[in-house]
């Protein structure tokens, strides 16, 4: 199957239909859209289906995992009914395990290298060199941060620069970003590197963990920000359901007396 790449002024779809319907256009290409949430929301899940789907639409997609192995990736993809290894071969899908601290290390070496300026080329510690993505998945930002605990400069230079050359090549990016506090609460109130990181990135999507009153759990999904871009502001129910993975109902508002965790 030849690629095809995003275009400049296009959209795309996340597949996921749900989102879909409260997106309206669809998400423009290029765009840097954070998926926060917290622990075992859904964050990995909802990132490989969008990936799946922009593979089937003849997109090059590439996810680096900072967390979860490949393989294990991989089995998840299997068990949505899709077969990564198909897509691999054919040079539209490039799953690459990461580990931070290399990240961290090799950031450290560059900026010394270019003696303290912010200036530098992050292609080669970011992107393997022969796959030219039209998407890229993050997973997730959280574990890039842990690796500069106490170099709190370092990360920030770190993403300005990944956020410029995604920008520069016209790469849309999906970027996961674990959330200790709900985002509708703003849990990154003064903290500097999230704030730097939201400020950055053209939208946030959100997905929450529900604790009912009765005591049962759930999940929930809302756009919370798109830059320039009309959507529904709601928050619906997401499911993660065996064999299709996330769902999504836009027309299924969350009842009854709950709290999001
Ligand atoms: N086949 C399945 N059927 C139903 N639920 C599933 C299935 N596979 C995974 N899950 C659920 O999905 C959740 C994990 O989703 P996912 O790994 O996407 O979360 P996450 O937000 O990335 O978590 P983490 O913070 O650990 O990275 C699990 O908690 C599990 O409950
Ligand atoms: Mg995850």
């Amino acid at each position: 199957m030849p690629s095809r790449p995003l275009m400049n002024n296009e959209f795309y779809k996340t597949g996921i239909e749900g989102v879909d319907d409260l997106l309206n256009n669809g998400i423009p290409s290029g765009s840097a859209i954070l998926i926060e949430g917290g622990p075992g929301s859904g964050k990995t899940l909802f990132c490989l289906q969008v990936g799946q789907n922009m593979c089937r639409a003849g997109h090059k997609v590439l996810y680096m995992s900072f967390e979860e192995r490949e393989e294990r990736l991989r089995e998840h993809m299997r068990s949505f009914g899709f077969d990564p290894v198909q897509y691999e071969k054919k040079g539209l899908l490039c799953i690459k395990r990461f580990n931070a601290l290399d990240i961290a290390r090799s950031v450290e070496a560059l900026l010394s290298e270019a003696k303290k300026e912010l200036l530098i080329d992050v292609q080669p510690v970011l992107i393997p060199g022969d796959f030219k993505p039209d998407l890229i998945l993050v997973d997730s930002l959280t574990s890039i941060s842990s690796a500069f605990s106490g170099e709190e400069y370092r990360f920030r230079i770190y993403m300005e620069q990944l956020f410029r050359y995604l920008e520069k090549h016209n790469i849309s990016s999906l970027l996961i970003r674990e959330t200790p506090v709900p985002t509708h609460i703003g849990g990154y109130q003064g903290d500097e590197k999230g704030a730097a990181i939201s400020f950055l990135s053209d939208g946030i999507i959100a997905i929450y963990n529900v604790l009912y009153e009765n005591g049962s759990r759930g999940r929930g999904l809302e756009i919370f920000k798109l830059r320039g871009e009309n959507f529904k502001r709601k928050l619906v129910e997401l499911e993660i359901v065996d064999k299709k993975g996330v769902v999504v109902n836009s027309k299924k508002p969350l009842l009854g007396k709950y709290r999001l965790t």
